[in-house]
């Protein structure tokens, strides 16, 4: 084990004298002992600790500033080719019994992940500056907020997390002297010697990586990577990982969904959560902006990514847990998504984007603003870059390059964002990346379809992951990469939290199917998006306010071509047909899918969910004849 502290190390730890929690103070120095930093730093969250970071940043060449003419306040960062994407391969839940990882989880014992782990972190941060980061996530002090404490040798990470978290000294004010945080360690796994300096802007461990968690302790440790989630700890690691083991203990969940309101030309307000897999359109839902047609029509953004709900009084109720946005940059423009845009005017951290020869920034999709391809870029690996190189399907950006964002920056943002009593959910939507069988909306006649279609939905791979693009997989409930327990389980406490708002007496949100990505024989998407998915939105709303029939499918309610409010598009009953169709045989093909994924969680799978294949099975078998 670590050497006790002596008096010397307990002054070396630099504790401001705001921080009285003991635990965390003794933490620290244990972490400092293991990991052997050159120096502590604790985060106080301001904005002067902001600049000067970013400074240093600047000055160790991970951050190029960019022309603040352009692009105020903002910065760019490449990372190392390795180090581009979440590791889901090298991510664990280690929880003491192998049962309640469950099998779509990475699964090693934590006596044994400790032992391998000790060697990696012992000197880790030899030469670097051990930053302290509190957080909370969730509005400083609200009941339902919870506080995080990362250590991580990476400065590129303080200042992420200043963005996309409640950073600083008001988090640890909100721990005073004993209060209770989930303690996450990271370090990009790259210790220098004595004298030795960075011979990269990007340091971080290429060959060894290990995004790790103790569910039972609410521990995170992090190793080798400096990128998104596999770094920025409060994100997938805390509020999905830990936090779903949080709330299946304390009846509460954890979702990966964005939440926006909806507010109607009347002015009745509707707030709607929706679950889609990495880079299948959160962000871009959560900023729609209503295209022509619907005059008086208002959608505002709660959270672009991250949901906690907690039911209350007969409902469920949503706060973002995040305070900013760490988003898909290529195919943002302002046709597809004018609030992004306009949140990315100033005070941004981009990173791997292209960089243009007047200091500002360019992804794949600004030609459609721009009218062209620029001339002349530097890409994302700091190399030379042409329209020729896009003729050769080369990229300027990575294609899941990002920016950091505070939410204050988005235009659409909802006045009850930072509400700590969050927002009633009146509607859950589910949508995967589906080129083919899926249709573009359909509603679930109660609540346990709707677990049915969200725990069998599949989506095509992003680059959202390392590993293979384009490839169907299962993605229950948009969490195959986040749930920090038995996906089995999970299901079963879907199921559970409906049954106890039913036997409250609650009108339950209703639960929809969505597919924005079908498409045609050219292999081009037929449904528009983006903005024109407010013309399913509607729909929605219509059907919660009895102004919507539908029809009913072998699969649940569909809207036909007559209730979609057309103005302003021409989407012909041919095209509508084109993305609403359910062919028996593709759907035979599908279901035998969503038979393997009951095959491999059939441990402690709920019979509930057999009971509504079978009878989905059925009605198919009787459309087929
Ligand atoms: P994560 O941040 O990884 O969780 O992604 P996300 O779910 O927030 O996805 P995002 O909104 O960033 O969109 C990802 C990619 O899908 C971007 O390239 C978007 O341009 C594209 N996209 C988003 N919505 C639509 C849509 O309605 N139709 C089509 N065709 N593409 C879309
Ligand atoms: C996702 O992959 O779903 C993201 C990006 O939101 S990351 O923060 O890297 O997880
Ligand atoms: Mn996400």
């Amino acid at each position: 084990m670590n050497a006790p502290l002596t008096p010397g190390m307990i002054k070396d730890l630099n504790v401001p004298d705001y921080v009285r929690n003991a635990r965390l103070i003794a933490w620290v120095g244990d972490m400092v002992a293991l990991c052997k930093p050159e120096r502590v730093h604790w985060c106080d969250g301001s904005q002067a600790e902001y600049d000067r970071l970013c400074q240093q940043l600047v000055e160790a060449g991970t951050f190029k500033k960019l022309n603040p003419a352009k692009r105020p306040g903002s910065f760019l960062a490449c990372s190392d080719p390795s180090d581009v994407a979440r590791v889901e391969d090298r991510t664990f839940i280690c929880s003491e019994k192998q049962e309640d990882a469950g099998p779509t989880n990475n699964w090693t014992p934590p006596a044994e992940m400790r032992a391998k782990l000790e060697p990696l972190f012992d000197g880790c941060m030899r030469g670097r500056t051990m930053y302290v980061i509190p957080f909370s996530m969730g509005p400083l002090g609200s009941p339902i907020a919870h506080i995080g404490v990362e250590l991580s040798d990476s400065a590129y990470v303080a200042v992420n997390m200043k963005l996309m978290t409640r950073m600083g000294r008001g988090a640890v004010e909100v721990l005073g002297d004993d209060g209770e945080f989930v303690p996450c360690v990271h370090s990009v796994g790259a210790p220098l010697a004595e004298g030795e300096q960075d011979q990269t802007s990007w340091p971080c461990n290429p060959t060894v990586k290990y995004i790790v968690h103790y569910p039972e302790t609410r521990e995170i440790w992090s190793y080798g990577s400096g990128y998104g989630g596999n770094a920025l700890l409060g994100k997938k690691c805390f509020a999905l990982r830990i936090a779903s083991n949080m709330g299946r203990d304390q009846g509460w969940l954890a979702e990966h969904m964005l939440i926006l309101g909806v507010t109607s030309p009347e002015g009745r307000k509707y707030h709607v959560a929706a679950a889609f897999p990495s880079a299948c359109g959160k962000t871009n839902f959560s900023m729609l902006v209503p295209p022509a047609g619907f005059e008086g029509w208002q959608v505002t953004t709660i959270g672009d990514d991250i949901a906690w709900i907690k039911p209350r009084d007969g409902r469920l109720y949503a706060i973002n847990p995040e305070a900013g946005y760490f988003g898909v940059a290529p195919g943002t423009n302002t046709l597809t998504n004018p609030n992004c845009m306009a949140s990315l005017n100033e005070n941004v951290i981009f990173t791997n984007v292209a960089l243009t020869d007047d200091g500002d920034v360019w992804w794949e999709g600004m030609e459609k603003d721009q009218g062209r391809l620029p001339a002349h870029l530097i890409d994302w690996q700091g190399k030379d870059w042409t329209p020729e190189d896009a003729q050769a399907g080369r990229k300027a950006a990575h294609p899941n390059a990002r920016f950091t964002v505070a939410a204050t920056n988005n235009p659409a943002l909802d006045p009850a964002w930072d509400d700590p009593a969050g927002v009633p959910i009146d509607a859950f939507i589910f949508g995967g990346r589906r080129s083919t069988t899926v249709p573009l909306v359909t509603e679930a006649r109660d609540w346990t379809e709707g677990v049915y279609m969200a725990a069998t939905m599949g989506s095509e791979t992003t680059a959202a992951a390392f590993g293979a693009q384009g490839v169907v997989r299962r993605d229950p409930f948009a969490m195959l990469p986040f749930c920090g327990y038995n996906m089995a389980d999970y299901f079963g406490h879907w199921l559970k939290l409906g049954e106890q708002l039913k036997a409250a007496g609650a009108r339950l949100p209703a639960i929809y199917c969505v597919n924005w990505f079908r498409k045609d024989a050219d292999g081009k998407f037929v449904w528009p998006g983006y903005g024109e998915n407010m013309r399913v939105l509607k729909w929605i709303i219509d059907r919660a306010e009895n102004r919507a029939a539908g029809q009913q499918t072998m699969f649940g309610v569909t809207p036909t071509y007559g209730e979609i409010n057309w103005t302003g598009l021409a989407f012909s009953p041919e095209q509508f047909a084109t993305v609403t169709s359910i062919d028996p045989g593709a759907w035979a093909q599908e279901f035998h899918l969503h038979d393997e994924l009951f095959t491999q969680l059939a441990h402690g799978l709920p019979p509930a969910l057999t009971a509504t294949k079978a009878a989905m099975a059925q009605r198919l078998e009787a459309l087929a004849h």
